[in-house]
């Protein structure tokens, strides 16, 4: 039976502003979106039944139908039936290293590895294009954990434009075990926080998204200027998570103690990321961060950009 390894990494938002509602219940929005060494592998087999099994050696990550991997090779088989046919059902086996409920899109990159591995298991030949307009289908930030590196992604999340590969970007990660921030949870919260500034006209979205194409965030990707990137994350979701979720607060607080080039919960959280100059100084970080706040549930890693998505392992 054919079998296939990938590398599904997570990605931080180094930008996240919220424009406004769409017609389909979801958020406008304009991101920057940067892929992060730390990162999961999913194995996939071709098994001569039909059924999708799931494992995953995290036992809070559900094995079942909802499971976002589950849901990827439900649709293959749903768009392909001929190819369903021919190789049957699939296997899937996931190792986690990417925290969960944590804003880097942990399931995301599961269910684009399984898109990936299934368009090679049944050597389907689907461009990057059609695989993206698929993980379009399964949420907003699977599209991007296809293709991955740098992109601005707009839309729900789904419309991206790869931006200039950063080459060096070092990272300290911080998140408490047990505290998931659920996504849907921030952005229903923001909007009735901050529905009223939400730009309406679709003049006035594009007016929008035309100045962040010129603005200082693509500048400094496009200069590769890691400080200048540093100094102008931002993200809209911080707005209600931080207030609701003092320990994220807490974390990016220490960061900034510590003295990082800049910090930044990641997507809707509960991750609080921060650049630094060197591989050594993320060491440093690290270490200076568990000093600063011995709790056995504080969790760090030390992690770099990554210019690429789904990858097949080595080996
Ligand atoms: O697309 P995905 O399933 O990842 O989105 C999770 C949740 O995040 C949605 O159910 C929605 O509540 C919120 N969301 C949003 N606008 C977006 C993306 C996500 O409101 N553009």
């Amino acid at each position: 039976m054919r079998s296939y390894s990938l590398i599904a990494p997570a990605k931080i938002n180094l930008y996240l502003e919220i424009m406004g509602d769409r017609p389909d219940g979801y958020h406008e929005l304009v991101m920057v979106l940067q892929s992060i060494t730390l990162a999961d592998e999913v194995h996939i087999r071709a098994i001569g039944s039909d059924v999708i099994r799931v494992h995953c050696d995290d036992p809070t990550v559900p094995q079942d139908e909802t499971n976002l991997a589950y849901k990827a090779a439900a649709l293959m088989q749903q768009q392909f039936p001929a190819a369903q046919a021919k190789w049957g059902g699939v296997e899937i086996d996931i190792e986690k290293h990417i925290p969960i409920g944590a804003g880097l899109a942990g399931g995301s990159a599961n269910a684009a590895a399984v898109l990936v591995g299934i368009n090679l298991l049944w050597q389907l030949g689907l461009t990057q294009l059609e695989l993206q307009d698929l993980a379009a289908q399964l949420g907003s930030d699977i599209p991007f954990c296809v293709t991955g590196g740098t992109a601005l992604a707009t839309g729900r999340g789904e419309l991206l434009d790869a931006l200039p590969t950063l080459a060096e970007g070092h990272l300290v990660l911080a998140k408490y075990r047990d505290l998931p921030v659920s996504t849907p949870w921030a952005y229903h919260t923001y909007r009735q926080q901050f529905g009223h500034t939400y730009l309406c006209s679709s003049d006035d979205l594009e007016c929008r998204r035309q100045q962040v194409h010129s603005s200082g965030m693509l500048g400094a990707i496009a200069q590769q200027d890691t400080p200048k990137i540093a100094q102008l994350l931002h993200n809209d979701l911080e707005k209600v998570v931080l207030p609701e979720y003092p320990q994220v607060q807490h974390l990016r607080d220490q960061f900034q103690a510590i003295g990082v080039l800049g910090t930044l919960m990641s997507g809707s959280g509960s991750t609080v990321f921060a650049l630094v100059e060197s591989a050594p100084q993320a060491e440093q970080v690290k270490a200076k961060m568990r000093t600063a706040t011995p709790d056995p549930n504080l969790e760090l890693w030390v992690t770099k950009f990554s210019p690429s998505g789904i990858q097949l392992a080595q080996g």
